[in-house]
């Protein structure tokens, strides 16, 4: 019995192929994958590994997904392990009603059309008649092993020259039109591909579904695609992917490239993990189809602007998918290049090189969105700062999310240190001694390590959360041991989530980051030093912040940046009472951080 596709798609998808495999072999994690050693071979160290949605044997090449694993181990048919894998996932195994055994044979009907006429294309590419096609092919650096792998053909120019063919297979021009080959034209049936060179395209299974078809010089359209058919959808189908699928299980890297060349030329040159959509961006399906092979596959991207557009595009679909398990991998080219182009002129070995420069996500995002955004003014960097935050959150994992929202502002910030230290002179001794502070209320004691004094700035915030958003970019140059990391992290994460920001609200949200205990561990060492009563007024808890923050050894620089940008902020907009407040504040803070400074430095 044929079962629907998409059903068995979502059994595997809704069956963890390591829970199942992992009730008969132990298994063990290995980075990304688990392992274990082989049921199939004896083996004594492990080198059968799980992956998303398959598993391989090392040793012995034994290797498929998990209902393949349920056949074999327990010697059911294909329908036996289907229904007990459905009945284990709580999934009904449906019962093909007429019209859908009806539609899977119009289907696979289509499917035969297709074979015949990618057979017939085939031919005529390696007849007379397609000599000049196959001399294109060739000129482009294709060998005859690469052309018949992906069974290139020429469409043939010849008007019904394709219909006329295949009507001695019994293949009539209506099959063509449902197939994609042939369209309803203002005179009769006409071929969808006229004087072309010929792509198979083939779904994940390797079942033929469409073509693609170039023309040879310079003509409009470059390419034309098959339309959406009973078998093909274009956001749902990645040109090699069924070559590709085989590639990736044993070992090969999974790329994603634009175009079909690109593809070719990737695995004549050795990547056979390359697929490229249909001349659309990539879209959720083509992600969730990637990620079941690879948790963290390669985005190729064209140097020029269109590519970095598209790339950004792509990353933030990414990010509403983006967990722990998933990622991708940004690869930006030469500009000009392609991978096709990029190996025609340095072989392999330069793709290859630019592979390795390929960068996580998390690396890449922040210069994509800064490559497109203005920030030079307070306003700007504020718009952006924003951009940022809502950036992160797009990932649907909380723990990810809040790790990408301080990685962005980490590198923002990081970035405003450096292009505020440039240019402004030397005067500022590197390794300055920690200034003394404004004689503050309670006064902080100078002494105090470091460490000891974030510590109190956390305890001051665990007192007083409300303080936070008004002292979270400061706080987020201060370098903090892992643990007071976390804690300052979810700080943060509080901050931008929650509706009040008030005690009881700050520790319901640490017990539900399991970081209660180590709030409670932060208070008890900061209780030990000095430390503002808990009552304290806001002001007095903001002033006691403040002058601790002004106690870090950085404190000169950043006081300055920040000043120099409120003072910025103020002249554009002198009405603005809070923005003369900070100002005030930041001269005073920096004025007591330099006298301070010039003290030590005389002594
Ligand atoms: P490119 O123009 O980058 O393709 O378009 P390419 O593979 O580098 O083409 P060559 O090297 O000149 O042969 C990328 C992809 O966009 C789609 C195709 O899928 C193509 O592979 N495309 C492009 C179209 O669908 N139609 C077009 O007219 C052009
Ligand atoms: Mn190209």
């Amino acid at each position: 019995m044929a079962l629907p596709a998409n059903f068995l798609d979502e059994l595997r998808a809704r069956t963890p192929i390591a829970g199942v495999i992992g009730r008969t072999v132990k298994l063990t994690r290995s980075g990304r994958e688990r392992k274990g050693c082989c049921p199939f071979h004896g083996e004594k160290s492990p080198s059968f590994y799980v992956y998303d949605d398959h598993y391989h044997c090392f040793g012995c090449g034994e290797h498929g997904d998990v209902i393949t694993f349920v056949m074999k181990t327990t010697g059911a048919s294909f329908m036996e392990a289907v229904e007990e894998l459905a009945r284990q996932a709580g999934m009904e195994v449906p019962k093909p009603t007429p019209q859908a055994a009806q539609a899977e044979q119009h289907r696979a009907g289509l499917t035969e059309v297709l074979e015949a006429a990618a057979r017939q294309y085939q031919e005529w590419l390696f007849a007379p008649e397609g000599k000049k096609a196959l001399e294109y092919l060739r000129g482009r650096g294709l060998s005859d092993t690469t052309i018949r792998k992906f069974g290139l053909g020429w469409s043939g120019e010849g008007r019904g020259q394709l219909a006329g063919a295949l009507r001695g297979q019994g293949i009539k021009p209506d099959q063509l039109i449902e197939a994609g080959l042939m369209k309803q034209g203002e005179r009769g049936t006409v071929d969808m591909f006229f004087a072309r060179v010929m792509f198979p395209i083939r779904d994940r299974r390797g079942a033929l579904i469409s073509f693609g078809g170039r023309i040879m010089g310079d003509g409009q359209p470059k390419y034309v695609n098959g339309p959406e058919t009973a078998v093909f959808s274009k956001r749902r189908s990645l040109y090699g992917l069924n070559l590709a699928r085989d590639a990736v299980r044993k070992g090969a890297k999974l790329i994603v490239v634009e175009g079909y060349m690109d593809v070719i030329a990737l695995s004549q040159a050795g990547f056979a993990g390359a697929v490229a959509p249909l001349g659309t961006a990539l879209t959720e399906e083509h992600l969730e189809e990637i990620w079941r092979l690879s948790p963290e596959p390669v985005i190729c991207f064209d140097g020029d602007a269109a590519g970095q557009r598209a790339a950004l595009k792509t990353v933030e679909l990414a990010l509403t998918a983006l967990s722990p398990e998933h990622s991708l991998r940004l690869l930006r080219l030469p500009p000009k290049d392609d991978p096709d182009s990029l190996i025609k002129r340095g072989g392999g070995a330069a793709f290859q090189a630019c592979l390795e420069t390929a960068e996580p996500i998390s690396a890449a995002l922040y210069g994509m969105l800064a490559g497109t955004t203005q920030r030079d003014t307070p306003e700007a960097r504020a718009a952006f700062r924003q951009r940022l935050i809502e950036v992160a959150n797009k990932i649907p994992d909380k723990t990810l999310a809040s790790e990408y929202r301080q990685d962005l502002l980490d590198r923002f910030f990081a970035e405003r240190r450096q292009g505020q230290s440039q240019g402004r002179g030397k005067w500022v001794k590197p390794g300055t001694k920690p200034p003394i502070a404004l004689p503050p209320r309670p006064e902080p004691d100078a002494a105090a390590s470091e460490l000891t004094r974030a510590r109190l700035m956390l305890a001051t915030l665990l007192d007083h959360p409300y303080l936070i958003p008004e002292v979270e970019e400061a706080f987020s140059h201060v370098e903090l041991p892992p643990e007071e990391d976390r804690l300052r992290h979810a700080l943060h994460d509080f901050a931008a989530h929650a509706k009040r920001l008030d005690t009881a609200n700050l520790c319901s949200h640490l017990e539900h980051s399991g970081l209660a205990e180590q709030a409670r561990a932060v208070q008890t060492l900061a209780a030990g030093d000095y430390r503002l009563a808990p009552d304290a007024s806001p002001a007095e808890a903001a002033e006691s912040w403040w002058s601790w923050y002004s106690l870090m050894d950085f404190s000169i620089d950043m006081l300055r940046a920040q000043r120099d940008e409120t003072q910025a902020y103020w002249m554009a907009h002198q009405d603005d009472r809070a923005a003369w407040d900070r100002l005030k504040k930041y001269n005073e803070l920096l004025l007591n951080a330099l006298s301070g400074e010039t003290g030590t430095a005389d002594s």
